[in-house]
């Protein structure tokens, strides 16, 4: 499978780059940047750590690459202020991201190509794809809210003492002020999250306020995410490269599930090679499924802001 990564130059483009050469399991990684000589840097210090990882292609290349891409993941965008929240982001991004969009059009795709939006807001960006792409809808995922379930989980784990691979629970909703952390399905080593020793609801709380506030925190301390934001991107890649049917957080346009329409945000998703294959709509609590509604209620007046 050819991976071309817009943005390939920049943070979350290059971790990116790295997770899935460590993962071994894309065949070739075509990394796009305005930047055209960052973009050659990041490929020729992957190349050369290629005899220990992985036997791939790596490269820079433009906008001649998508073509020929399985997949095209969207990184590019300006980055967040601390105190600025994703949808503030929008305006500055919007425009940016249509120009990418007019390219990815402009120079054709791939018969099956999948759309993997990962700039931020991703949710209206996702939205914005699918519509500005003329794609069947399945074919268009946003990394959603997949970093901060990754983040969630590997918090938890840190503050029980537990190894991060046996905590399992998700975040929905929104990738960003609105998101849904999913505590009724949280578990430890298959084992109901309230039954684990030392779990109390200030407990609960505290790492459910460190989840939400994670992506300003490390925008705060490192100027943005990086090895997180690529180890979640391939964890995306990998279940549609296998055709893995793993049920993922990933947003993309919504036909209804949870009563939601017209928007993209993040439900229970079964990513495969086709894209979107099916949606789960698992057993929420009142007050989770309230606040998915409410996440739709914001994505949607944000979308009406920005497309009039
Ligand atoms: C984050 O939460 C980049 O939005 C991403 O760090």
């Amino acid at each position: 499978m050819k991976v071309t990564i817009i943005g390939g130059g920049g943070l979350v483009g290059s971790c990116a780059a790295s997770a899935l050469q460590f993962g071994g399991i894309v065949r070739e990684l075509a990394l796009v940047d305005v930047n055209r000589e960052l973009a050659e840097g990041q490929a020729l210090d992957l190349l050369h750590g290629s005899s220990l990882t992985s036997d791939q292609t790596i490269y820079a290349c433009d906008g001649a690459c998508i073509p020929s891409s399985d997949m095209i993941i969207i990184t590019a965008g300006l980055r967040r202020k601390p105190d600025e929240s994703r949808l503030d982001l929008i305006n500055r991004n919007v425009s940016l991201f249509r120009g990418i969009l007019a390219e990815v059009k402009g120079r054709g795709m791939k018969p099956g190509a999948i759309v993997f939006v990962v700039s931020n807001p991703v949710d209206v960006l996702t939205y914005l794809a699918v519509r500005e792409l003329d794609l069947p809808p399945e074919r268009v995922i946003g990394l959603g809210t997949v970093l901060d379930t990754t983040r969630l989980r590997s918090m938890l784990a840190a503050r029980l003492k537990v190894p991060p691979t046996q905590v399992a629970t998700l975040i929905l909703g929104e990738h960003g002020d609105s998101m849904v952390p999913v505590w009724s399905a949280a578990q430890v080593g298959g084992l109901p999250l309230d039954k684990w020793p030392g779990v109390t609801p200030a407990l609960v709380q505290e790492v459910e306020k460190r989840t939400r506030g994670s992506g300003a925190e490390v925008i705060k301390k490192k100027g943005g995410a990086g090895f997180a934001v690529g180890v979640s991107i391939a964890d995306v890649v990998h279940s549609i490269a296998l055709d893995q049917r793993r049920i993922l957080p990933v947003s993309s346009l919504q036909s209804g599930a949870y009563g939601l329409r017209d928007v993209a945000i993040s439900v229970p998703t079964v990513v495969g090679r086709g894209g979107v294959l099916d949606r789960v709509e698992i057993d929420l609590w009142p007050k989770e499924r309230m606040g998915l509604a409410n996440s739709g209620k914001v994505l949607r007046e944000t979308l009406e802001k920005v497309l009039g």
